[in-house]
């Protein structure tokens, strides 16, 4: 669909699914997500034609638990196509809330354009009283609609926010308040399609990413190593981390208690892992802060890598990135300190 006001900026919209795109089951409490084309969310919200024009095409119609890598390169490669024709000022993707934040970082390190890429959903299904999905997408077209919102890396909006996609997380299950960026804070906010930028961020993205594609690069073109996160508990064994060595994991990330600890019996399993040439990444299951080099664990010993702030499923994406370009763990931690 193609509104007809030829002045305003061209935005393609990616749809992948989600509960933006859902609609509740009648008589029963649940909803069935990606039951909405984004055509009709775009119908909804008729002054959506007063920002842009836009066109939708159909990237994938999941809800964003299907994610997955060959879907994340599709719309990687997607993006990218579009951002390379010289009519289109910026992409909005729809997709569900509960990965959004792994592939907004996944397509902060690959899409190489400065062009504004925003990540919009919902937390309430499009049928639901009070749907929070037309003013997100609303002020996501708005976001992606201004040429000062390029050059940030990729975004993610929802409830009046602005998120840098290295930043963002998913933290509460139901409330539409659900996305925090605890770090170093927002993008911007967005009120009524009216923006209020903050400071760019200082990591590497887009367009000074080593990972970035090129606008040649082809859906079916990259494997991705296999990477699992394994989560640290009181009384945890070796089993599932032999398990995903032996399943052929090359890189493993351990969402590790406070300072991305881990007790006796697993460190002796991962420190295992990592003899065996198995990248071994330290992130935290405590939601917040730094896990730092040396600190608690001896990571020179042992062959570790430290995620820095990045939580265990973004340690996870840039690791799987990083195995694509090296195994040495020198090289992936200043990977973890640049990105
Ligand atoms: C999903 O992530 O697809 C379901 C949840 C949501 O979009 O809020």
């Amino acid at each position: 669909m193609v509104h007809p006001t030829r002045s305003l900026p061209l935005i393609r919209i990616l749809a992948t699914g989600g509960t933006i795109a859902g609609a509740q089951i009648e008589g029963e409490r649940g909803y069935k997500a990606a039951a909405f084309s984004v055509e009709a969310l775009i119908a909804a919200v008729p002054r959506l034609a007063e920002l842009a024009q836009l066109e939708v095409e159909h990237v994938a119609a999941i809800g964003s638990q299907d994610m997955d890598e060959a879907t994340w390169q599709k719309i990687a490669v997607r993006t990218q196509a579009a951002l390379a024709s010289a009519e289109i000022a910026a992409v909005v993707i729809t997709h569900g809330t509960d990965t959004m934040e792994e592939t907004a970082f996944f397509l902060n390190l690959v899409v190489g354009s400065d062009k504004p890429v925003v990540l919009v959903g919902a937390m309430r299904p499009a049928t639901a009283i009070s749907a929070d999905g037309p003013m997100n997408l609303y002020n996501a077209v708005a976001v992606a609609a201004n040429p000062r919102s390029g050059g940030r890396g990729v975004l993610v909006v929802a409830n009046d926010e602005i998120h840098f996609a290295r930043e963002v997380a998913k933290t509460n299950t139901t409330q539409v308040g659900t996305f925090a960026s605890g770090h170093r804070g927002l993008a911007g906010l967005v009120h009524a399609g009216r923006l209020h930028l903050y400071a760019p961020p200082v990591r590497r993205h887009t367009l000074a990413s080593e990972f970035a594609l090129t606008k040649n690069t082809r859906a079916d073109e990259r494997r991705w190593p296999r990477v699992d996160i394994v989560y640290a508990h009181a009384g945890m064994g070796r089993e599932l981390i032999d398990a995903a060595v032996q399943a052929g994991a090359r890189g493993l990330v351990i969402a590790g208690m406070g300072d991305g600890n881990l007790g006796a019996v697993a460190l002796a399993a991962v420190a295992a892992a990592a003899r065996a040439g198995v990248a071994v990444v330290r992130s935290s299951r405590a939601g917040g802060g730094v896990v730092e080099r040396n600190i608690e664990v001896d990571d020179d010993a042992l062959g570790f890598i430290a995620a820095d702030e990045l939580n265990p499923p973004k340690a996870r994406v840039l690791l799987m990135l990083g195995l694509t370009r090296t195994r040495d763990v020198g090289q992936l931690q200043e990977i973890f300190f640049a990105y």
